[in-house]
């Protein structure tokens, strides 16, 4: 046996021995989820984190990484209905899923290890779930899959990484996200003898060798902090904010009008949108009248009055233009970021687009009247109020969305 052979072999032989030893450790571990919860933290530090494991690894196994995130203040979660994280990858993508909508998370950073990078990459490219989530930072994920994924394991669950297999095929043939993923790559990882290479994604290798040491590893912990700040900093996240007058009974509106006439909205209204791009539904546009002066008008419909817009669009401050588009995504591509983005209804927009909001700029009036539109209810579970602004008959109310 020569010597880099017998180095390899420690290395396999101490990165199982870490391995099991954590796995027998972990058993009996009761640390809740809860415990990754902290209140507060350092500005910057609030973006929520959700912790993906790889294969029969439960949650806990990455305790070491989960508690050093929460310290720096990221409020940090666990999908626990993943358990020892067996299923097929579209199964466990559903399960995170339907966890970040149950829990009202938005611009999620997903902390992954091993097949946890693959399903964090199939939940970014899902239409419903990805946009939910800013970015990934993932460790020792066989992106490109792992030769020892040989063909007689191709029925049980270690298939999956198949490199010619079709989960892998599939998801390698998602490009779009790759850039909002950092891949960290052990020096030499036995489970992966190909690496960790994403193709478009930020690739960095480790000093340390493993696939799984680096989870324990303080430098390595401290690296992947490193790494989430530069991509929350390489992409502030987008504000979109729906502004509405709405009823004590929810009520937007009435055969194509507004229930009331409050003309301090009308002008409040017109003063905080100015210069702004508004997506609104083609009945609200039609009902408005004409295009608001000074703003962009971006109106959604299945058909639309002008061929739908290239985006982006640029336009001079203050600048009155009317884009059509077929679908929210399309209205936010073409929506100038670089100033405020607002939903301005009606109430089909306002449901579309409630996922993404960011924000709600609410004229609450005090009336229960009559209506057929309605807006959203707002829970405290989804938004906690910033400002308001009492006027006699109504208040100007701000809400920002819950980060975790
Ligand atoms: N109180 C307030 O602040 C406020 C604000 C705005 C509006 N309103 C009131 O709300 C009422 C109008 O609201 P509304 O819900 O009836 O209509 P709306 O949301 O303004 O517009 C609905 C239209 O949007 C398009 N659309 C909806 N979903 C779409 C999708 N997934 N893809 C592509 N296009 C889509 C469709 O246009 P096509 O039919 O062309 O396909 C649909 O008919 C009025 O009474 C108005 O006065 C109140």
């Amino acid at each position: 046996m020569t010597l880099r052979r017998r180095a390899k072999l420690a290395l396999i032989v101490a990165d199982w021995a870490h391995v099991l030893a954590r796995q027998a450790a972990v058993v009996i571990d009761r640390t809740p989820a809860s415990a990754l919860r902290v209140e507060g933290g350092a500005p910057g530090c609030r973006a929520p984190i959700v912790l993906l494991p790889g294969i029969w690894e439960p949650w806990r196994l990455l305790l070491p990484l989960g508690r050093f995130l929460a310290g720096a203040g990221h409020p940090v979660h666990v999908v626990e209905g993943l358990g020892w994280n067996g299923r097929e990858l579209d199964a466990s993508a559903e399960i995170v899923a339907t966890y970040l909508a149950e829990h009202h998370l938005r611009g999620v950073f997903l902390v992954a290890h091993s097949k946890g990078g693959l399903i964090g990459k199939r939940v970014m490219v899902d239409a419903d779930a990805g946009p939910r989530v800013r970015g990934m930072i993932a460790l020792c994920s066989p992106f490109g899959g792992s030769s020892l994924s040989l063909p007689l394991l191709r029925r049980s669950p270690l298939g999956l990484f198949a490199p010619s297999g079709l989960a892998i095929a599939a998801l390698a043939s998602e490009r779009e996200v790759n850039g909002r993923v950092v891949s960290l790559a052990s020096a030499w990882d036995e489970m992966i003898p190909e690496g960790s290479t994403l193709p478009g994604g930020r690739n960095l290798a480790l000093d340390l060798a493993g696939h799984f040491r680096p989870l324990a590893d303080a430098g390595v912990h401290e690296l992947v902090h490193r790494q989430l700040h530069e991509l929350i900093e390489s992409e502030p996240p987008m504000e979109l904010t729906a502004i509405a007058a709405v009823g004590r009974n929810g009520a937007i509106g009435i055969r194509g009008d507004v229930p009331w006439h409050i003309p301090e909205d009308w002008r409040r209204f017109k003063a905080v949108t100015m210069g702004g791009s508004l997506i609104m539904g083609r009945k609200t546009f039609e009902l408005i009248g004409a295009p608001l002066p000074g703003r962009t008008s971006i109106v959604v419909s299945r058909s639309p009055r002008e061929p739908a817009a290239a985006s982006p669009v640029t336009a001079e401050p203050n600048q009155t233009r009317v884009i059509w588009v077929t679908s929210l995504d399309e209205a936010i591509a073409a929506a100038d970021s670089s100033r405020p983005i607002w939903v301005a209804g009606g109430a089909e927009i306002y449901r579309l687009a409630w996922d993404r909001l960011t924000g709600l700029d609410i004229c609450e009036v005090d009336q229960e009247p009559e209506a057929d539109t309605f807006f959203p209810a707002i829970t405290d579970e989804e938004w906690v109020e910033t400002s308001r602004e009492q006027r006699e008959g109504y208040a100007f109310v701000r809400y920002q969305r819950r980060v975790s």
